[in-house]
């Protein structure tokens, strides 16, 4: 039987620098989709999963994320003497809960796999999940979101779990693809794996996107992997590495991906995320039909 997830990384200390100025002087994951920082968003997807301790890799100019983790005094004191309890509890609902937080530095932005590695000593000797949080998800027909279809995907496979989406061919160039081995359907064995393939060599259309589930093996390759595409040190490199001994799964998401981390996806996001909320859809889509018959 597998062991059970407990802690997720949060890579933070990228630069966010395809959607300045708006990332000048607010970290990226900070900005809001509907009324939620995107990085809350991917903290209630492993929340609701059942993660229950969550590990931040962050950089210079990041505080604020800390302390959107913790308490607010004079806001909730306020919020409390002005009868506001509705607010003042979703608040408390939001907290987590004291010690389930720790905060670690990338002290540069060399790459995701090594923001990953950052995190080892917080891990320690167990399974873990990564949470890429620029890429918020929304549950499809199974209604759980991208990183529980991935526990369950390692409660049932054991080994790493890595969650992919099908992108158009000419897309491939851009991310890290896997291809397939054996086919389960929700699941598959991962034959091979690469990070931004030349255009026209990817072995498949399923990019990685943004969640896995690893062991802690990892890190011992982390620290010796070099340099990989784009000059970063990439973590593909490393499960690439990893996957000569250990079995992979891709897991096909079943739902929607937004990938905030672009100023077109940052818009999509906006959009999904308020057509999937009881309280804002009606109005929401009343005005959007409008506004798309005036184009
Ligand atoms: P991205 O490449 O999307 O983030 O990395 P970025 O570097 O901020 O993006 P741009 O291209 O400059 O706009 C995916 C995730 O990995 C984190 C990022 O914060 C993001 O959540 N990351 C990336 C790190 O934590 N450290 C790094 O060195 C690189």
């Amino acid at each position: 039987m597998s062991t059970r997830v407990r802690k997720a990384v949060f890579p933070v200390a990228g630069l966010g620098t395809r959607v300045l100025p708006a990332t000048k002087a607010i970290p990226k994951e900070m900005l809001t989709v509907v009324d939620r920082p995107v990085l809350q968003h991917a903290v209630d997807e492993a929340r609701e999963a059942g993660i229950e301790h969550f590990v931040f890799v962050t950089g210079r100019n990041k505080q604020v994320i800390e302390d959107h983790f913790d308490m607010s005094y004079e806001l909730e004191d306020t919020l409390q003497k002005r009868g506001k309890l509705k607010e003042y509890q979703a608040l408390m609902a939001d907290l987590p809960a004291a010690g389930a937080t720790s905060f670690t530095r990338q002290q540069a932005p060399l790459g995701l796999g090594h923001a990953v590695w950052c995190a080892r000593d917080i891990i320690g000797d167990e399974p873990f999940a990564v949470i890429l949080p620029d890429m918020i998800t929304l549950p499809g027909q199974r209604r759980s979101r991208c990183i529980a279809q991935c526990l369950e995907a390692y409660e049932k496979h054991g080994g790493n779990i890595i969650a992919v989406e099908e992108v158009p061919p000419e897309e491939t160039h851009m991310y890290g693809i896997v291809s397939v081995t054996r086919d389960f359907g929700h699941t598959f064995q991962i034959g091979g794996m690469v990070e931004k393939p030349p255009q026209g060599t990817a072995p498949s259309n399923l990019i990685i996107s943004g969640r896995y589930v690893l062991e802690p093996q990892i890190f011992d390759i982390l620290e010796k992997v070099e340099k990989g595409a784009g000059g970063e040190i990439q973590l593909t490199d490393g499960m690439k590495k990893l996957s000569e001994t250990q079995p992979f799964f891709g897991v096909r998401f079943d739902g929607r991906t937004c990938d905030t981390g672009s100023k077109h996806g940052f818009l999509m996001a906006n959009v999904h995320f308020a057509l999937a909320r009881d309280d804002m859809a009606p109005a929401f889509k009343a005005e959007l039909k409008k506004i798309i018959g005036e184009l």
